[in-house]
C-alpha cells in the first residue's frame, strides 16, 4: 500500500493525512474482496522497517491502526471476515497487541475472507523465525537436518495454513517487493501501478484482476504440459 505520504505531499497536507486517506482505501479494497468473492487478502501494513520512521509518523500510524481496530472489527466479524495479524508483535504497545488478540479470537471461526493485516513485518524476519523452529527441533533431535524440505520451512513460517498469494498489488509506482513474503511469492504474479495507494478504486483492482486472468502461469513447466493439466 505504497504512495500515502506522496498523495499528501501533493495537497500540501502532512503525511500522517496521506495514511488516513490510506485506512479509507483499505475499506475499499476489503469491499472489493468480499464481493469479487476473494479469499485471502494480506495487507503490508507496516515493515519492520517502518518503526524507523519520524517518531511522529510511527505514533501517528500506530494511532490509526488502533482506532481502525477499534471501529471495524464488530463489522468485519459481522461480515464473516477472519483477521489476524502477521509480525513481530513485541514493539507494538500492550493495547495494541490485546486488540490484535482480542480481534482474531473474535474472527477465528469466519470463513469468508482470510484479511492478514502484516504490521511489523519483514519476510526476512519471517524466514529466519522459521529457521529458529527448525534449527530447535534439530537440537532436540526431534527432526534431522537431512529430512528438511520446503515443506518444512513453509510450515514454520507464518501463513502456513493458507495458499501462496496468487497476485501481488502494489502500488505507487515503485517495482520491488520490499521484504514482503519473500518465501511465499516464489510463483505469485506481480502487478505494479503508479496509482497512489489513497487513489485506489475497484476499476483499478478489476484492472489488475483481468490482468492477473490473462497471463498464463506455468509454474516452471512449458505451456505444452500446462495446456495438458500435466501439473499438479
Ligand atoms: C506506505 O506509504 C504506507 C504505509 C507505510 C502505511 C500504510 C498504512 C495505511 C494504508 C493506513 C492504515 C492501515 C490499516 C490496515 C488500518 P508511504 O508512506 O511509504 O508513501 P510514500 O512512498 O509516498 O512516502
Amino acid at each position: 500500500m505504497d504512495g500515502n505520504g506522496r498523495w499528501a505531499k501533493q495537497r500540501q497536507r502532512p503525511r500522517t493525512v496521506g495514511h488516513r486517506a490510506g485506512a479509507r482505501a483499505v475499506n475499499l479494497c476489503i469491499e472489493f474482496c468480499l464481493n469479487e468473492g476473494i479469499e485471502t487478502l494480506t495487507l503490508f501494513a507496516f515493515s519492520s522497517e517502518n518503526w524507523q520512521r519520524p517518531k511522529d509518523e510511527v505514533g501517528a500510524l500506530l494511532t490509526l491502526f488502533l482506532r481502525a481496530l477499534e471501529r471495524e472489527v464488530d463489522e468485519l466479524h459481522r461480515r464473516g471476515v477472519r483477521l489476524r495479524f502477521i509480525g513481530e508483535r513485541e514493539r507494538f504497545p500492550d493495547v495494541m497487541r490485546q486488540r490484535m488478540s482480542e480481534a482474531e479470537q473474535q474472527t477465528r471461526a469466519n470463513t469468508t475472507l482470510n484479511l492478514c493485516i502484516a504490521a511489523g513485518y519483514g519476510g526476512r524476519n519471517d524466514i529466519t523465525q522459521a529457521m529458529r523452529k527448525l534449527a530447535a527441533q534439530v537440537a532436540a533431535g526431534n527432526l534431522s537436518a537431512d529430512a528438511i524440505t520446503p515443506s518444512h520451512i513453509n510450515e514454520a513460517l507464518c501463513l502456513a495454513d493458507l495458499p501462496d498469494p496468487d497476485l501481488f498489488i502494489r502500488t505507487g509506482g515503485d517495482q520491488r517487493i520490499s521484504n514482503f513474503l519473500l518465501w511465499q511469492l516464489a510463483y505469485t504474479e506481480l502487478w505494479f501501478t503508479p496509482v497512489l495507494w489513497p487513489d485506489i478504486d475497484a476499476s483499478l483492482l478489476q484492472q489488475a484482476l483481468a490482468d492477473f486472468a490473462a497471463r498464463e502461469r506455468r509454474f516452471g513447466l512449458t505451456s505444452e504440459q500446462i495446456a495438458q493439466g500435466n501439473h499438479t
